[in-house]
């Protein structure tokens, strides 16, 4: 009981009283500390990618934004299918957080306002993502304590860098002001995302792991950044060839003389 007041809390309350001594305690041996120290470089090198870079400057094209949603649909889906399988897990039930964290649905709602009413028949699943959920299903399947390594690498992500995302996105799109498309971004039972991570991190610290478990989990979301990198790459490879459509389409002439006389 007094453990589910402690979450309505810290979720509703924005002041963030009262977290500045948890973090104050905080020791490197606490998985929250593990986990950001040990993802610290694979962190710099997924801001670091073309396509992440890109998107920040605003340069992003509504097609490979919509295959970015279509490859955080498969991911999320799979990821909360296993959190949902595994949410009285002792090791996983305390950063079960379905009403504020939860993405499947705002994603499905994002992917129909892009896609039209038929937007299942419309997607697929590309090979960089597909990797990724196969890691998701397995580590929920055979060993999900790892899950908490999936979940902190989404959803931490998501409530540190998401209302910037959200803003360039909109602004380059010209998506409506009033959301559509980005529900992704948005957490609307979270108030205060700076309290919320706070919270996630201290029940990241409760949770019974030894150091060799810890250690693990480390590992696991330093795997599920570089994951995310390779869908961030192959949705540079592909975003090459829709520019290349646009300028065929529009200098075929220039762009056949521009062949023959470089090769
Ligand atoms: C945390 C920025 C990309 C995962 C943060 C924080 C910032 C940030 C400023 C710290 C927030 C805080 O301490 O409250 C960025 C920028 C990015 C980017 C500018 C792109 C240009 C990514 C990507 C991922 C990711 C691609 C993973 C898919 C995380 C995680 C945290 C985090 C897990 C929490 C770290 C922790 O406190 O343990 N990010 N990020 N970020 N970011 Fe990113």
């Amino acid at each position: 009981m007094s453990e589910k007041m402690e979450t309505e809390a810290n979720v509703s309350n924005g002041s963030g009283t009262g977290y500045e001594k948890e973090e104050s305690n905080l020791s490197p041996e606490d998985l929250s500390e593990m986990l950001a120290a040990g993802t610290k470089e694979v962190h710099e090198k997924a801001e670091n990618t073309q396509f992440v870079k890109d998107f920040l400057r605003g340069r992003i094209r509504k097609e490979l934004f919509k295959l970015g949603a279509v490859a955080l649909y498969h991911t999320y889906t799979a990821m909360e299918e296993e959190i949902e399988r595994n949410k009285d897990h002792p090791q996983f039930a305390p950063l079960y957080f379905p009403a504020e964290l939860h993405r499947h649905e705002a994603l499905a709602r994002d992917l129909e306002y892009f896609y039209g009413p038929d937007w299942k028949s419309k997607i697929s699943c590309s090979q960089a993502t597909q990797h990724y959920v196969d890691r998701i299903h397995q580590v929920g399947q055979e060993d999900p304590v790892l899950l908490v390594a999936h979940a902190y690498t989404r959803y931490m992500g998501d409530l540190s860098g998401g209302q910037v995302l959200r803003k360039v996105a909109q602004r380059a799109l010209k998506l409506p002001p009033t959301g559509e498309g980005l529900e992704f971004y948005q957490f609307d039972a979270i108030h205060s995302a700076k309290a919320f991570k706070q919270l996630y991190r201290s029940r990241m610290n409760e949770l019974e792991l030894d150091m060799a478990a810890k250690r693990k989990l480390v590992a696991e979301a330093v795997k599920a950044f570089h994951f995310n990198m390779e869908v961030f790459e192959e949705l540079e490879e592909i975003g090459k060839t829709i520019q290349e459509d646009v300028q065929d389409a529009g200098m075929s002439v220039h762009g056949e003389m521009g062949g023959d006389i470089s090769k």
